[in-house]
């Protein structure tokens, strides 16, 4: 059995309320950070145990907090992402919900570790459910003297709030989030500034990823070098995992940082093998937003390696034969999917979530939606085909936020590597068997 850190108590039954977090040793990291560490003690150790952000981009999470301006009498705000809007991504809401007290220690550890006396906590709107979760996981903290006004005596005081945006996957994006969180449109900031220097009501900020925050608990209470023992090189600890697809079991694993992708995909302590025991024909490994890989490349590096689940072995081989580890998104196809009608329902949802600030991404995501509906359909021609791939080259890197790049890769990546499959679309319409339509099921 796989190292289990995050989800280590997650069977004991009653683990969702405060008695039974408190018996497995629930809040321990707060009474060992307000009672015996200093702030700066705690951001070294999250520097120690080599944690980098959960939420998609990696980046070192000690780094980052000790960016984080302190100019004198202003007040500073830990923020923690809960928008999870990635499609194939549902590792947060998992956390959320068995075990929301893990969440809010973390955010009590890491807000004194910050300095923040009021800390938020950005949901989105279709996680109403567990907004009640967490608000009743608040209330009881409070009643225990977690949160409030001078906690365990310590002199450091907490006000933590849940704010539910409205479902846009833009707001996950953190100066959207930041914009939302002040009441305006969801709209990204410009940067620089960042949020370290000028984020909620241009106060400093740190914007951290329900899972990275998380993280804090167990590297507050066993160190920052227990943490970093875990993994595989620069991809310390445990990653949560949210596995979908064509796979037997389906559902969030724990993982820890370097066992072989083929481990993930084919044994039975995680995903359980092909369903139906057909082949394996893709992965999206990171999230929509990362490339897509053929089983091939992503089962072995282009040398000939096995491929890891860590940061360093997904991107090997950068974009032209690698991926990302992203948000930890792990979508599985098999030999019966058509990645062009994946692709197009991948296009059509970053065309309906663009915010339209920028027209690279604004127009681009709306052409790469038409363009794919024509070849899905069987009208496309091969100039089509090139026409998407010009399209998706323009948009990369041209917008402020990296939402038109997370729009562009999907598709540079599907063209990429099932370039034959377009064609046939093109070619032989007549092949085509079925067009899904997935619009607005979740409404009905
Ligand atoms: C369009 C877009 C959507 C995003 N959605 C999320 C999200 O739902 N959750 C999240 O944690 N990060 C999301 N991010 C990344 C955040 O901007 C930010 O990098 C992250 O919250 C930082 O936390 P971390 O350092 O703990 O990973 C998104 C980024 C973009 C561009």
């Amino acid at each position: 059995m796989g190292r289990k850190i995050l989800l280590k108590h997650i069977d004991e039954p009653g683990i969702q309320g405060y008695d039974t977090y408190r018996r497995t040793g629930g809040y321990a990291s707060v009474e060992k950070a307000v009672k015996t560490m200093t702030p700066e003690a705690i951001v070294e150790e999250v520097k120690k145990s080599g944690l980098r952000g959960r939420g998609g981009a990696g980046f070192p999470t000690g780094m980052k907090w000790s960016f984080l301006a302190k100019p004198e009498g202003v007040s500073r705000y830990l923020v923690c992402n809960a928008d999870e809007s990635e499609p194939g991504t549902f590792k947060d809401r998992y956390l959320m919900e068995k075990i929301p007290h893990l969440l809010i220690e973390g955010m009590i550890t890491s807000s004194f570790a910050l300095g923040a006396h009021t800390s938020y906590i950005y949901i989105r709107g279709e996680y109403f459910y567990i907004v009640n979760i967490l608000e009743k996981a608040i209330e009881e903290a409070y009643a225990n003297g977690w949160l409030g006004k001078n906690i365990l005596g310590s002199g450091y005081d907490l006000d933590l709030y849940v704010h539910v945006g409205a479902g846009a996957y833009i707001c996950g994006e953190e100066t959207a989030l930041l914009e939302s969180l002040e009441g305006k449109r969801g709209n990204p900031r410009i940067k620089p500034p960042f949020p370290a220097i000028k984020g909620l009501w241009e106060c400093p900020t740190v914007v951290n990823n329900v899972e990275t925050i998380a993280a804090v608990v167990p590297i507050v209470n066993d160190g920052g070098d227990a943490y970093a023992a875990v993994g595989i090189g620069r991809s310390t600890g445990t990653k949560l995992i949210s596995a979908s697809g064509h796979i037997n079991k389906p559902g969030v694993y724990e993982i820890e940082m370097g066992i072989t992708v083929e481990d993930f995909i084919y044994s039975d302590e995680y995903c359980g093998g092909i369903l139906n025991g057909k082949k394996l024909k893709a992965v999206v490994a990171g999230g929509s937003s990362v490339p897509i890989l053929p089983a091939d490349l992503i089962l072995k590096t282009a040398n000939g390696e096995n491929r890891l689940m860590s940061y360093e072995s997904l991107s090997d081989g950068g974009f032209a034969t690698g991926t990302m580890l992203g948000s930890g998104g792990f979508i599985v196809m098999d030999e019966t999917t058509s990645i062009v009608q994946n692709l197009h329902t991948f296009a059509r949802f970053y065309h309906h979530e663009s915010c339209g600030q920028c027209s690279p991404c604004r127009e681009g995501t709306a052409w790469m939606e038409k363009i794919l509906h024509k070849v899905l359909h069987g009208h496309g021609t091969l100039a089509d085909v090139d026409l998407l791939w010009e399209i998706q080259s323009k948009i990369e890197g041209n917008t402020i936020c990296p939402l038109g790049d997370a729009a562009a890769w999907p598709v540079a990546s599907a063209i990429r590597h099932f370039r034959l499959e377009f064609e046939e679309y093109v070619k032989n319409p007549a092949s085509i068997k079925e067009v899904k339509h997935y619009y607005n099921t979740q409404l009905v």
